[in-house]
């Protein structure tokens, strides 16, 4: 059985280090689900990147199809599974633009070339083939041959803060244990619910 914390925060991290540990590779790998305008549903992999109690955060292009939806509805939900662990967690809340600092932190922590890649990828949009691609790479690559690559003003974080955060524990017989942080009034409510 999941036991119990007063701050969600901290059991998912106890249950992230447990995975890091598990995981054959990206245990920090998260399934985000975003919705059309239209309220269709869209999913997709990212990579959490930081997490704190102020919430969740992920990187990625501005121009892309996951953030055109959030500029159109800023709720979305996030699903972990760590198959090696039996466990899934889901996140949902709205999101909120990371600083321009603490994107610039983390995208200055990250490889020259993936730098690069951020400048060349125009993400969602229709690529011609993949000599297009090798071509902005090139072109990027001789713009920033020298000295540090700036971030693009077209990349950037999201922080989810969770409203509800579902941790999900594998039982025999699929009597599985589910454990629900509901935010209420800024404290943290807890509830248990059927498998
Ligand atoms: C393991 C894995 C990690 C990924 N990490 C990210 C990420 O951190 N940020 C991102 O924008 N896309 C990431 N992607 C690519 C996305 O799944 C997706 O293809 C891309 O962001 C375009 O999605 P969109 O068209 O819905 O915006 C990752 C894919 C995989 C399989």
């Amino acid at each position: 059985m999941i036991s119990e914390r007063e701050n969600p925060i901290d059991l998912f991290n106890a249950w992230f280090e447990e995975a890091s540990d598990t995981e054959p590779n990206d245990a920090n790998a998260l399934s985000l689900a975003t919705s059309t305008p239209g309220g269709l549903p869209s999913v997709r992999i990212v990579l959490l990147k930081s997490v704190d109690d102020r919430g969740f955060v992920f990187y990625t292009n501005l121009g892309s199809r996951k953030a055109q939806h959030i500029q159109s509805n800023a709720h979305v939900a996030l699903c972990f599974h760590w198959k090696s662990l039996r466990r899934q967690v889901r996140v949902e809340g709205p999101v909120e633009a990371v600083s321009d600092e603490e994107a610039d932190a983390y995208f200055d922590s990250r490889p020259k070339m993936s730098q690069i890649g951020a400048w060349a990828s125009r993400q969602s949009a229709p690529l011609k083939g993949r000599f297009e691609l090798e071509a902005r790479i090139a072109e990027f690559t001789a713009r920033f041959n020298i000295g540090k690559v700036p971030r693009p003003d077209f990349w950037s974080g999201y922080r989810v803060i969770p409203q509800t955060i579902e941790f999900w524990q594998d039982q025999t017989f699929r009597l599985h244990d589910r454990l629900v942080y509901s935010r209420v009034d800024n404290q943290w409510q807890t509830n248990r619910l059927y498998p």
